[in-house]
């Protein structure tokens, strides 16, 4: 039974990462976004991967779970944090879609509309029929254009059997899908806004980092390995023989503090450092490559809360860095005013995807 005066005007935008289902919900009053509500969902071994001897181990990929135990993941979010809103903007994560920047001749939208699936298929390494397209002109030129006028194309492309499935999904919980969205799309626009300069976002997530170079508000290049938060709780457990439980907590409590007592410090250093290679590297690829330079590094994902991390970031990287903020135009009640920083790295995708206009 739903009567529309009590439906909320909320968006929400869904995030389902390899380690967590995160949803967000904002509305849009008097010109700005207004956090309604969010919540986290985390598989744990105790309902769904319990294994032989009895010992609970983590969920590897939430996203290679049956559908179902999708569905109910984030029916327990809507239930717990009391969710009404419907609508809803999906991501799909980066390393099940194509994106690039292309440049063609502009003579008009309808024009470039017509020529653009000749051109796109130079590009998508897959038939055309088993993608879904979307492209935007990055700046439509302001004069009346001729021939020799080309405009940059953000293109992408998502597999459309994955779109069906985030269909079933949301339509299994009870939801709308609205849109779905590329992840690092999300991402730009919740970290970003209107700032067209040329910037570094390294995400570093559970079970992967993924480096994304944006420039004009678009995707430019973007680099994903298989190497996150997990990764570093094992190389915790492993070096100081705790249990995966006890290694997390300590990457939580000590992080790269520079005391003594921090013994964890070396069993995290390697992995981390590796992390600063990968993002020197995708900048040195992009800087050489376009003979521009990056003029800004942010740190999203649940790992940079970490103490320190920022810091001994920088210092390896040799450049300065910041801290992506998603919640910095987003108005939210006070008291949520001392979790923030930590409620931003983990949401960003999801507010990015609720401010998306439908
Ligand atoms: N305060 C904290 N200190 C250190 N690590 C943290 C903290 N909070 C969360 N993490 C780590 O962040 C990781 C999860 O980050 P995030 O929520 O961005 O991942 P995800 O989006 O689910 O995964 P992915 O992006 O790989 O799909 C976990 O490894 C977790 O241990
Ligand atoms: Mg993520």
């Amino acid at each position: 039974m739903a009567f529309n005066l009590f439906k909320s005007k909320g968006k929400l935008g869904i995030d389902i990462g390899t380690s967590a289902i995160k949803i967000v919900e904002l509305e849009k009053e008097g010109g700005r976004f207004a956090l309604k509500n969010y919540g986290l969902f985390e598989f744990k071994g105790s309902n769904n991967t319990q294994q032989a001897g009895g010992e609970s181990k983590q969920v590897q990929n939430i996203l290679k779970l049956p559908d179902g135990e999708i569905i109910w993941g984030i029916k327990e979010v809507l239930k717990k944090a009391k969710i009404k809103a419907t609508n809803v903007v999906a991501s799909i994560p980066s390393f099940s879609t194509f994106a690039t920047v292309i440049e063609m001749p502009y003579l008009s939208e309808q024009d470039l509309a017509k020529s653009l699936p000749f051109e796109a298929r130079k590009y998508i390494p897959v038939p055309l029929n088993e993608v879904v397209l979307d492209w935007s002109i990055i700046d439509v030129p302001p004069v009346q254009a001729n021939k020799s006028t080309m405009v940059e194309i953000f293109l992408a492309a998502v597999p459309r059997d994955e779109t069906l499935r985030y269909q079933r999904i949301m339509q299994g919980a009870g939801l709308h899908l609205r849109a779905l969205e590329l992840e690092n799309s999300a991402l730009i626009r919740a970290l970003l806004g209107n700032d067209l300069s040329p910037t570094v976002i390294v995400n570093i997530g559970g079970r992967s980092t993924s480096v994304v170079i944006v420039n004009r508000g678009y995707e430019r290049l973007s680099h994903n390995y298989e190497v996150g938060g997990f990764e570093i709780t094992k190389s915790i457990a492993r070096s100081l023989n705790v249990s995966l439980e006890k290694a997390e907590e300590l990457k939580k409590k000590m992080g790269m503090k520079e005391v003594d007592e921090n013994v964890i410090n070396s069993a995290m250093k390697s992995l981390i450092d590796m992390m600063v290679f990968e993002t020197r590297k995708t900048i040195t690829n992009y800087e050489e490559a376009k003979n521009q330079k990056i003029s800004r590094v942010l740190l999203v994902g649940g790992l940079t809360n970490m103490p320190s991390f920022a810091n001994y970031f920088q210092q390896k990287l040799g450049r300065e860095v910041f801290t992506g903020n998603a919640l910095a135009r987003v108005v939210y009640p006070q008291t949520l005013a001392p979790v923030t920083q930590e409620l931003a790295s983990i949401f960003s995708v999801a507010v990015g995807l609720a401010m998306r206009e439908i």
